[in-house]
């Protein structure tokens, strides 16, 4: 990557899904991160969050609408990252909300969003999840006009902005149709369970990178005390993401991940 990219392109903090998305997501860009739930989505967030702050200076706000802050910043503690001492060094924000008032007060210039983005300095934020602006209309027209203005909401403040999503258990490209918003987006990634010879293991797929080569592989990831950890690809992608990889496809797993309970030469690192 040469000096320009660097300055466009914001780190994950995660070195292989930057590797993946072809040197991380754009500045000022949203990216979506779609799962069922257990996925880890949240855990992805928080590192993005958690690791733009103290690796790289960048303050972050967190805006969940399901999780009371106490139970975020426990998760984080669980993943290694001390959230509250990073709040407390003013590099983290948490906003527990609803999304109607979310939604109204980021359309407003001034309003809360602009207030605390300005207040933090905030160059990062995360949403958590936005399935729950599915509560403000079951009007798909409306749907699609307030996930415009969302996103044209993080976009006005040059935030890098990592949106989750709940999926729940579509298969594929099906899933980011949803309601409109993967067509807002920048990115998409998709985080998926892999059932293996009856053990449950993770998937990540990057879908979708506008104006970017991206990596389309799926690759096997693990949730540990470190953040996530990002394996070896898994060799064959339709048998993956059906998420019930047939014979052949485990042959292909154990040739890249070893057997069961053996490190293979795709050990996750
Ligand atoms: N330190 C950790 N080690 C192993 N697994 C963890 C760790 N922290 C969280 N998890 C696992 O991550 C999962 C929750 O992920 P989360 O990001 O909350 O999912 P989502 O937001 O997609 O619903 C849980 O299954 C939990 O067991
Ligand atoms: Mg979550």
């Amino acid at each position: 990557m040469n000096e320009d990219s660097v300055r466009e392109r914001a780190s994950t903090g995660i070195a292989r899904l930057d590797e993946m998305m072809d040197g991380g997501p754009y500045r000022g860009s949203v990216t979506l991160v779609l799962g069922a739930p257990g996925t880890g989505k949240t855990c992805l967030g928080l590192e993005f969050i958690a690791r733009g702050a103290e690796e790289f200076g960048e303050p972050g706000l967190i805006v969940t609408f399901e999780h009371f802050p106490k139970k975020l910043l426990r998760d984080a503690i669980s993943l290694g990252f001390d959230l509250q001492e990073l709040e407390r060094r003013g590099l983290v924000r948490i906003l527990f909300t609803s999304p109607e008032i979310f939604f109204e007060q980021a359309q407003a210039s001034g309003g809360l969003l602009d207030t605390m983005v300005q207040e933090l300095g905030a160059r990062r934020i995360l949403v958590d999840s936005i399935s729950h602006l599915e509560r403000l209309t079951r009007d798909p027209v409306k749907m699609r006009e307030i996930a415009f203005t969302f996103t044209n909401a993080l976009l006005r403040h040059g935030l890098t902005a990592l949106v989750t999503q709940e999926d729940p258990g579509i298969t594929g490209d099906m899933a980011a149709a949803q309601y409109g918003i993967s067509y807002l987006v920048d990115a998409v990634i998709i985080l998926r369970y892999v059932e293996l010879d009856s053990s449950i293991a993770r998937a990540m797929l990057v879908l979708k990178q506008r104006a970017s080569s991206h990596d389309k592989s799926i690759r096997e990831f693990r949730i540990t005390g470190r953040g996530i950890q990002i394996g070896e690809p898994f060799s064959d992608r339709e048998g993956v993401l059906s998420g019930l990889p047939r014979k052949r496809e485990i042959d292909a797993f154990v040739e890249v991940f070893g057997p069961k309970g053996k490190a293979g030469k795709g050990e996750v690192k």
